[in-house]
């Protein structure tokens, strides 16, 4: 297997949000080391391999996006016998590695004993990190993403622990409580008691939208890895601008102009990908996100929020990519 150079910036995984799709067009952006997929949720049967290159794709393209980027699998389940069957057919498929799911906080995942809900037995997380490690092909990299614990984080490091001890090769933290769900902020600082105590690498998660966040966890959780999910679907440019910040550079970001033929890219996948009915609620969906930062975005959200018809966005995308560019003066006015 090809070695993976030392990543610094990963693409979180976010379930009904950054799929291939936008797995894809993100990494075609750069500043993106590697990604992990969306999780694949393992109940009580061995999946058939459609359903993992389902929701990996890369997994037909040596596990790495177009762009050359790998891709880990995401696995989430408590069971240790059913994950680790699962995670060697998954390994056969040829992913970039397997990640462990120890921090969804949906209801219905919880009450089936899977995500964030096993943080409260350190135990089941080292059963399972354990059976997943032995089931898989030692040269296939295993590792894992927790939250800080479920209710609170009084169990945060005996967790960490317990991934290391089972035989995880890296560890994703998200810094909040399943309780703390998406409120700000996250409690870098407790990344930092974490790394104090495991002896693999540690990747910083949570609330990273700028350089300026990401210097600052840097500094407070000690980690040079880090993770960022929402943070990239606004700002596509961010994982650059935070590699270039971490060589001492000044990055300019990613301008409209040079993201909207990506958009165009993006509604195309979208197209020839997914069913009619879900097209425009893709486009729409990245959009929201896009429109925080680029007011040209929130133009498009305005045009586009009403329409539902994939043939009226691809000629309104076909008039955007082909007119001049409006000034952001402009933009505010009409939006
Ligand atoms: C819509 C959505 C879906 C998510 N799906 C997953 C998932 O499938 N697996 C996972 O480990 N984390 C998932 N997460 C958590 C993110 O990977 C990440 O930990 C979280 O968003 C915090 O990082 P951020 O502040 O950079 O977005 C999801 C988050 C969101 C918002």
């Amino acid at each position: 297997m090809q070695m993976e150079p030392r990543a610094t910036v990963l693409l979180a995984p976010m379930e009904g949000l950054l799929d291939f799709v936008l797995r894809d067009i993100l990494t075609r952006v750069g500043g993106i080391d590697r990604c992990v997929s969306e999780f694949i949720r393992i109940t009580d049967q061995l999946l058939p391999e459609r359903v993992f290159t389902r929701i990996v794709p890369e997994l037909h393209n040596g596990g790495r996006t177009f762009a050359g980027v790998p891709v880990r699998a995401q696995l989430l389940g408590s069971d240790p016998a059913c994950m680790a069957e699962n995670a060697a057919r998954l390994a056969s498929l040829g992913p970039a590695g397997i990640d462990l799911n120890f921090g969804c906080p949906a209801a219905v995942v919880n009450r089936h004993g899977g995500g964030a809900s096993m943080l409260r037995e350190p135990e089941s997380l080292f059963r399972v990190v354990s059976a997943v490690r032995r089931a898989v092909p030692a040269h296939m990299p295993v590792s894992a993403k927790m939250r800080l614990g479920y209710s609170d984080d009084s169990r945060a490091l005996e967790c960490a622990q317990a991934i290391a001890d089972g035989g995880a090769g890296e560890l994703v933290v998200h810094a909040r409580t399943k309780a703390q769900a998406y409120r700000p902020p996250a409690y870098w600082e407790r990344i930092a008691d974490i790394r104090a105590v495991v002896n693999i690498p540690v990747v910083a998660n949570g609330e990273i939208w700028t350089v300026e966040d990401a210097r600052r966890c840097r500094e407070v959780s000690g980690c040079d890895m880090l993770m960022i999910g929402r943070g990239a679907v606004v700002n596509p440019g961010l994982g650059m601008a935070i590699q270039a910040d971490m060589r001492g550079e000044a990055h300019a970001g990613v301008s409209w102009p040079s993201l909207l033929p990506l958009v165009a890219q993006f509604w195309h996948i979208v197209c020839t990908r997914l069913d009619r009915r879900s097209q425009a609620g893709r486009l729409k969906q990245w959009l929201n996100f896009l429109r925080r930062r680029f007011p040209e975005a929130e133009a498009a959200y305005q045009s586009l929020k009403t329409i539902n018809d994939p043939l009226l966005i691809d000629e309104w995308l076909a008039a955007a990519l082909h007119a001049p560019a409006p000034s952001s003066a402009e933009l505010l006015v009409s939006a």
